[in-house]
C-alpha cells in the first residue's frame, strides 16, 4: 500500500521507547509506523529523531491590544520555527478574554496563525456566571484565573471570586498562584532600580499562601485545577499530595535559570512572574520533575519590547519569550542527562493530550493527527536574538550553547517548517477537546 508520505528510518520516540521506524502520512493522519513503507513523497530522516508534536499549553502572544510586544502571526512562526505544533494562549490581551465577542474575535485572528491553537478564557471578578458556557466554545482549552496580579487587568484576588470561578463549569482550570494581598504587603521590598528585590516582593509565601488556598477550594469545589509556572521547593509536597485534582506546569527557565545569578547577567530581562528564584527551588523543581509531578512543559512566552524591559525595576514589565527556544533548551537537558527522551514526550505532548483531553492530537500513533516535531539531537547551537521571531526580538537564552534542535515542524500531515524556514503560512488550525466536541 502507498501512503501520502513516509518519512523514512527516522528514530520514533513514543510510548514504546525509542526505535527507528517509518512513519506513514495520509490525509493529515498517522497512516502507519513500520518497516519498509512506500509513500509518494519520501522524507529521509536517518540520523534524526521524531517526536509526537510539541505543544505549548502557556504562550501569550498579545493580540489584540499590544501588538507592538507579538502578535498571533509572529508569536506563531516562532512557535513553529521552535518545533512547536499547537499553543494555548491566554486571555491578558486588550480587551481582555473573557466575553464570547472577544473570544470570537480571537478565534477569527487566529486563521493567520501557523500552528493549532486554541485560546484560554479569563475569569474576572464579574464574569463567573458565564464560564461555564465560555469554556464550551469550540477553541476553547479552559478557563484561566490569575489569584495574583500579573501584566493586564485580568485578578480574582480572593477566596469568594475563586469560589465563584471555580463553581462554573467543569474543565479544568488553568490557575496563575500568587496570592495578591501577600504581594501588595510585600510591595515595599521592591528596591528601586533593583531586580534582584523581584523575588522578595513575590515571595515565596506568597506563592504557597496561594497555593493552598487554591487547593482547599477546589477539593471544597470539586474542581480539577492546573497550576501554571511552579516555582517554589514548598509547594511541590503539596502538590504531590494533591495529585488527584490538581496537575502542575513547570517552565524552561525556571528549571535553567536561578538567583541571583540570572538577575547579575540579565537585568530586567529576567523578570517575569512567578520569579526566577535561588538555585535550592530549581533543584527541588529538577527533583520533583523525575518523579513524575509535572504533567507538562509550557513556556510561558510573555515577549516585551527591549525599550520597555529597559525601564528601571519596578516599571519594568514581567515577562520573557520561551516559545521558541522550550524544545532547544529541553533537548539539551536530554543531552546533559538531566532527563530522559520518555520524560521529553511526556512533558511537552503527552501530559497536555492527558490533562485536556485533546481530540486526536498528541499521540504519535495510528490514527492520530500526524503533528511531528523532527529534531536532530546531535546538532549544537548557539541561540541567538537574531534567530528569534518574536517582535521583541530577544531570548533569556542568547549565548546558550544547546545540543539538540528541532529541524522540521509537521502539522496535520504538512510540513510547516524545515530547517529553519516556514514552508507552509497561516494553516493552524483550533485544537479540537474532547469535553467540548458537539459533532463529528
Ligand atoms: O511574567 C509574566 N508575564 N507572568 C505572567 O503571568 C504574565 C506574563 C505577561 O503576560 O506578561
Amino acid at each position: 500500500m502507498a501512503y501520502e508520505r513516509v518519512l523514512k528510518g527516522g528514530t520514533v520516540v513514543g510510548h514504546d521507547g525509542a526505535g527507528i521506524r517509518d512513519v506513514a502520512i495520509t490525509d493529515g493522519k498517522i497512516a502507519a509506523i513500520g518497516e519498509n513503507l512506500s509513500g509518494g513523497e519520501v522524507i529521509e530522516c536517518t540520523g534524526l529523531h521524531l517526536f509526537p508534536g510539541c505543544i505549548d499549553t502557556q504562550v501569550h502572544f498579545r493580540e489584540p491590544g499590544a501588538e507592538h510586544k507579538e502578535d498571533l502571526e509572529t508569536g506563531s512562526r516562532g512557535a513553529v520555527l521552535g518545533g512547536i505544533t499547537a499553543v494555548f494562549e491566554m486571555p491578558n490581551t486588550k480587551p481582555s478574554t473573557s466575553t464570547v465577542e472577544a473570544l470570537e474575535d480571537k478565534l477569527t485572528r487566529a486563521a493567520r496563525m501557523h500552528c493549532d491553537h486554541a485560546f484560554y478564557v479569563g475569569a474576572t471578578t464579574d464574569n463567573a456566571a458565564s464560564l461555564a458556557e465560555l469554556e464550551m466554545h469550540p477553541g476553547v482549552c479552559g478557563v484561566k484565573i490569575f489569584m495574583g496580579a500579573s501584566t493586564g487587568n485580568l485578578l480574582v484576588p480572593d477566596d469568594e471570586g475563586l469560589r465563584a470561578a471555580l463553581s462554573s463549569g467543569r474543565r479544568r482550570v488553568a490557575i496563575h498562584s500568587e496570592d495578591e494581598d501577600t504581594m501588595e504587603a510585600n510591595a515595599r521590598l521592591a528596591r528601586e532600580g533593583d531586580v534582584h528585590s523581584h523575588y522578595e516582593v513575590r515571595s515565596v509565601e506568597a506563592a504557597v499562601k496561594s497555593t493552598t488556598r487554591l487547593l482547599k477550594i477546589a477539593r471544597e469545589t470539586g474542581r480539577r485545577v492546573h497550576v501554571l509556572h511552579v516555582t517554589t521547593a514548598d509547594e511541590l509536597p503539596m502538590l504531590a499530595a494533591n495529585k488527584d485534582i490538581a496537575s502542575c506546569e513547570v517552565t524552561p527557565q525556571h528549571l535553567t535559570l536561578s538567583a541571583p545569578e540570572a538577575y547579575d547577567r540579565l537585568g530586567t530581562k529576567a523578570q517575569m512572574n512567578p520569579p526566577i528564584r535561588p538555585s535550592q527551588h530549581a533543584e527541588a523543581l529538577w527533583h520533583y520533575l523525575r518523579m513524575g509531578l509535572f504533567d507538562v512543559v509550557g513556556s510561558d512566552h510573555a515577549p516585551h519590547t527591549i525599550e520597555e524591559k529597559a525601564k528601571p525595576y519596578p516599571l519594568s514589565p514581567s515577562g520573557m519569550p520561551g516559545v521558541q527556544t522550550l524544545v532547544p533548551v529541553m533537548l539539551d537537558h536530554v543531552a546533559k542527562g538531566r532527563m530522559t527522551l520518555q520524560r521529553f514526550v511526556d512533558l511537552t505532548s503527552a501530559g497536555a493530550q492527558r490533562l485536556f483531553q485533546l481530540r486526536g492530537k498528541g499521540r504519535l500513533a495510528i490514527g492520530y493527527d500526524a503533528d511531528i516535531t523532527v529534531c536532530d539531537l546531535s546538532r549544537k547551537v548557539t541561540l541567538t536574538d537574531e534567530m528569534m521571531a518574536n517582535k521583541s526580538g530577544w531570548t533569556p537564552f542568547a549565548g546558550r550553547e544547546v545540543q539538540g534542535f528541532p529541524i522540521g515542524t509537521i502539522i496535520r500531515g504538512r510540513t510547516v517548517m524545515w530547517e529553519g524556514e516556514v514552508v507552509l503560512e497561516g494553516a493552524g488550525e483550533p485544537v479540537r477537546f474532547d469535553e467540548t466536541i458537539r459533532s463529528s
